[in-house]
């Protein structure tokens, strides 16, 4: 079956009242789903429903408030790894992917010298970088980075990874080229050195089916905002084995097991990397979340999004005037960036959120790439399975318009 006829689109955007509105007068397109996606009904609801009848504190309390309260909070634990077909222990809430990284990064920093280094690619999200740059500014270490070729794809024959190399931390899709990149080998290479592979990957867990064992790497990170949860929770997943040995980076109650007056035990994972009263409501609506896409699911999500990005790929290389960054074709999802020849990415948004199209606009939190490609800035549009070709033709039509504009 054709993948973009596979779902009902018309039933899904009923579930997201967001999406039923104007704005600046013309019906709501939303393309701007990289940056955070929109919340069906039932995660709004999930959360308000915690609030209504069973808010309490978690791990703590003996009531019957509690004791729910928990319950559903250790299986949206549950929920989320299955998803990624990780075990419950190895899932820690946090807030984002920003913070699973920069956890890693004060975690696993504790053994790294100045003989080592740390390798990321060229096409990163700040995210990615900058915990990364302050632990080899803490400890002497060097930052490595993989190459991008002329496409936008990873040039793995020219990567920097070495005997000294302790992690390589990688995209799993690149926020601005919505390149795929080749996990299974980056992992193989990184192993090979005895280096960590930790794949970022808040691009690419709302899109793709994922299989952590199948990928074979040792921690992941991820957003619940992009992929239908509310924000302020996110997830870190880690192997059972490496979390059990590496250190907790915040402290305080909930990730003991016991206290002296002048020292701790660390409780059992993944309570010891979860210190202080947690983001209750916003872990169960992350578990909300998940069940919505499965419901769905997340292989149909999959091939309706690459299509969808396939087709904006085709209509926009319609255009005259339009530089696209990133593969052309096939290993490629959710997003796309381009430039319109002679006109700044922000009058384009300007102009688009004019006729009710909402695209982001700017450095992409990618300003090493930015460099890498000589620009300042592009224009990106990104889709969800929310999305249709008919919200696509609307946007190369107002594209077609601008470009007369500026004529
Ligand atoms: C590839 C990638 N990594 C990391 C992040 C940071 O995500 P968050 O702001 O939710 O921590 C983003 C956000 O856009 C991203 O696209």
């Amino acid at each position: 079956m054709n993948p973009l006829k596979e779902l009902h689109i018309e039933m899904i955007k009923q579930d997201f009242p967001i999406l039923n509105q104007k704005i600046n007068g013309k019906p709501l397109i939303y393309l701007d789903s990289s940056a955070t996606s929109q919340k069906p009904k039932q995660v709004i609801d999930a959360i308000a429903e915690y609030y209504m009848s069973y808010n309490a504190n978690v791990h703590r309390a003996i009531h019957t408030l509690g004791e729910k309260a928990t319950l559903k909070y250790e299986e949206a634990h549950e929920k989320v790894a299955k998803l990624i077909n990780a075990k419950k222990e190895e899932i820690i809430f946090t807030r984002n992917t920003t913070e699973s990284l920069n956890i890693l990064a004060y975690s696993l920093g504790k053994n790294i010298t100045s003989k080592d280094n740390i390798v990321v690619t060229e096409m990163e999200h700040h995210s990615n970088i900058i915990p990364w740059q302050q632990l080899c500014k803490r400890t002497g270490a060097q930052l490595r980075f993989i190459p991008i070729d002329r496409e936008g794809k990873l040039d793995i024959k020219k990567s920097p990874i070495d005997k000294d190399t302790k992690v390589v931390s990688v995209a799993h899709v690149s926020n601005v080229l919505g390149t795929m990149n080749p996990i299974k080998e980056i992992s193989n290479i990184a192993h090979k050195f005895g280096a960590y592979c930790i794949v970022d990957g808040a691009q690419s867990v709302p899109h793709l089916k994922i299989d952590i064992k199948d990928l074979n790497i040792d921690f992941m990170a991820f957003s619940g905002h992009k992929m239908l949860g509310p924000t302020g929770i996110g997830g870190l997943y880690g192997k059972k084995e490496y979390l059990k040995k590496i250190n907790p980076v915040f402290f305080g109650g909930g990730m003991i097991s016991d206290v002296t007056e002048q020292d701790a035990k660390w409780a059992d994972i993944p309570n010891k990397f979860e210190a202080g009263t947690p983001n209750i409501e916003g872990a169960i609506a992350l578990g909300e979340a998940v069940d919505y896409l499965e419901s769905i699911g997340v292989e149909k999500i999959s091939r309706y999004n690459k299509d969808l990005t396939q087709y904006a790929m085709k209509r926009l290389l319609e255009l005259n005037n339009i530089t696209v960054y990133g593969p052309e074709n096939g290993d490629r999802i959710g997003l796309i960036s381009f430039n319109l020849v002679g006109i700044h990415p922000h009058d384009v948004a300007q102009l688009l959120d004019k006729e009710g199209i909402a695209i982001r606009a700017g450095h992409m939190c990618a300003k090493p790439l930015m460099r890498t490609l000589g620009i300042s800035a592009v224009c990106r549009v990104s889709f969800y399975f929310y999305n249709t070709k008919e919200d696509i033709d609307s946007l190369i039509g107002s594209l077609k318009k601008i470009q007369e504009v500026f004529k």
